[in-house]
């Protein structure tokens, strides 16, 4: 295996945006681009190179399957974005189609990497590509709520006049509008939230958290209505899972990953916290979530199960 080679199948806005992210992170010395439009490989391959001579020297090209063998990772991207007004799960369809045209092209090849879904419903499609890869559950795992976290982190930080490096907080469960934030285990530097809050002259703690947790779930219809679609969040997104991965950083990460029983939810690929590292999830971190986050979290799950069985099983 090829430490320091990617693998990107899929070179639309998500994936060519996350190839540039990477290909500043200084992460890889090797990037493999693949598209069923192997024009639009070449071309977004050849565009992301030219910038080189401002970066690291790596080798960027197009090419196809059988040049995700020896990738440390392999990013699938593929697949249908949301249209204005669509939700992620409203392309779960199409999607799951791509994902078993590009699973066999996987599960044929003896690949030695991580797997990383980006697609969506990413949680939906996670499952999918642990069922159809053939490889260890803890190399397969989705972006899931890591964007979604880093909204949450970015707007408490405007909320709050603080670096969102500074704020431990968290969105779990589904990458979707049944996503929970974890409020009981947010802190601010150690600081409990309602706290650091006060201290920041805020008081109205529980509308405050709505507006903000609503905020976080609508941000990808709000750009998707602006822009016609999201892909720099979740290409950095993309970055910080690779660069966990890559340097065995063990890094504590809302990955989409399958329940065996934690929280009581088995059977469905959701975001909880884990330990991501060189060989994947390590683990799952347990989180002390209160009553109401439970059952929220129950739920999410109930929706994912519903989606799988009628689009998967
Ligand atoms: C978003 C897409 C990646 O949330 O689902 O922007």
């Amino acid at each position: 295996m090829n430490v320091r080679k990617v693998a990107m199948i899929g070179c639309g806005f998500v994936g060519s945006a996350s190839c540039f992210a990477l290909m500043q992170s200084g992460l890889f010395s090797e990037m493999v681009l693949i598209d069923a439009n192997r024009e639009k490989a070449e071309g977004e391959a050849l565009d992301i190179s030219h910038g080189l001579p401002f970066a690291s020297p790596m080798q960027i090209y197009a090419g196809d399957y059988d040049d995700i063998i020896d990738a440390a990772i392999i990013i699938i991207s593929a697949g249908a974005g949301q249209k204005p007004g669509e939700t992620r799960l409203d392309l779960v369809k199409k999607n799951v189609g791509i994902f078993q045209s590009i699973l066999p092209e996987i599960a044929k090849r003896n690949v030695q990497g991580i797997l990383l879904v980006v697609a969506n419903p990413v949680d939906i499609l996670t499952y999918v590509a642990q069922k159809m890869s053939g490889l260890p559950e803890n190399r397969v795992f989705g972006s899931g709520t890591v964007l979604d976290t880093a909204r949450l982190q970015y707007m408490l930080g405007q909320h709050l006049a603080v670096d969102p490096r500074n704020v431990d907080a968290m969105i779990i469960g589904e990458h979707g509008d049944s996503e929970i934030a974890a409020w009981s285990c947010v802190r601010v530097s150690g600081v409990p939230l309602n706290d650091f809050c006060e201290m920041r002259g805020h008081f109205q703690h529980e509308q405050a958290m709505h507006e903000i947790a609503e905020n976080v779930k609508n941000s990808a219809y709000e750009i998707i209505e602006k822009k016609k679609a999201t892909y720099y969040g979740i290409a950095m997104s993309v970055k910080r899972i690779c660069e966990a991965i890559i340097r065995d950083e063990k890094s504590v990460l809302p990955v989409s990953s399958a329940m065996h029983g934690e929280y009581g939810l088995n059977d469905v690929t959701l975001s909880m916290p884990a330990i991501v590292g060189k060989d994947g999830i390590e683990t799952l971190v347990p989180m002390e979530l209160d009553e109401k986050e439970q059952t929220e979290l129950q739920h999410s799950s109930v929706v994912l199960k519903d989606v799988i069985k009628q689009a998967y099983q």
